[in-house]
């Protein structure tokens, strides 16, 4: 299955397609993750990348068309895979929907999960991420086990540098700018699946499972 995880900074993508990859038994790849670990590694995308993060911008769409084109033909895609973050464009869209044309296949669904803005800002305050291995937490929502502290490896939790509240809501001005434009895409492209993510994460899930159905 090739599932593609739409929404608004702070919906949840990150935490749903995390379960999902281990339901479907397939990799999430998340292109905000990938560009973190550069950062934290200091490649010389990383450095690219934090410029544009740091402002709650978007990285150019030719620093990350490539990456994501080379992730998605490595072997452990073969069975399909979450894209979470990515497409975030029309011509990240574009890009898209042609490179696996010429591989004679498509995308088998795009989930939105709608949260309105009211809710973003306080998601965003309460998230801690683990910088080893990505997992995300919320203070109130989904805490850790062990308060600050990473329940899969024991690393101590970090507040993302783009979570700051004027950075959140630039990330916000720039989604509704050039992202959602991509829920009218995959509707036409009649892959587009629609799911309330106010709900509890437990069951903004089942109703993933079920759309995907
Ligand atoms: P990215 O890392 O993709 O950030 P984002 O899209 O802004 O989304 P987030 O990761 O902030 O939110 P999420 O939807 O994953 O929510 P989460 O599950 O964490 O991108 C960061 C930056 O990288 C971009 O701004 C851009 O600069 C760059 N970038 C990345 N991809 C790019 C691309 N394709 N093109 C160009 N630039 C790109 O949940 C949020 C919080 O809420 C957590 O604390 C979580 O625990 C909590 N939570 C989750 N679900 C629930 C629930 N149901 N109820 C209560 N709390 C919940
Ligand atoms: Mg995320």
């Amino acid at each position: 299955m090739k599932i593609i995880m739409l929404g608004a900074p702070g919906a949840g993508k990150g935490t749903q397609a995390a379960r999902m990859a281990e339901k479907y038994n397939i990799p999430h790849i998340s292109t905000g993750d990938i560009f973190r670990a550069n950062i934290r590694d200091n490649t010389e995308l990383g450095q690219k990348a934090k410029s544009y993060m740091d402002k709650g911008l978007l990285v150019p769409d030719e620093l990350t068309c490539d990456l994501v084109m080379d992730r998605i033909s490595q072997d452990d895609c073969r069975e399909g895979f979450i894209l979470d973050g990515f497409p975030r464009t029309i011509p990240q869209a574009e890009a898209l929907t042609k490179a696996l044309e010429a591989k004679g296949t498509a995308m088998d669904a795009a989930v939105d999960v709608e949260v309105p803005d009211e809710n973003i800002v306080n998601r965003m305050s309460g998230r801690r991420f683990c910088p080893v291995c990505g997992a995300t937490y919320h203070i109130v929502a989904l805490p850790p086990k062990k308060e600050g502290v990473c329940d899969n490896d024991g690393a101590a939790l970090v507040i993302r540098d783009d979570d700051k509240p004027e950075t959140v809501k630039k990330r916000l001005d720039v989604y509704h700018e050039q992202t959602q434009p991509l829920i009218d895409y995959y509707q036409k492209a009649g892959i587009l699946k629609t799911v309330d993510g106010t709900q509890s994460a437990d069951d903004v899930f089942e109703a993933i499972v079920k759309v995907l159905a």
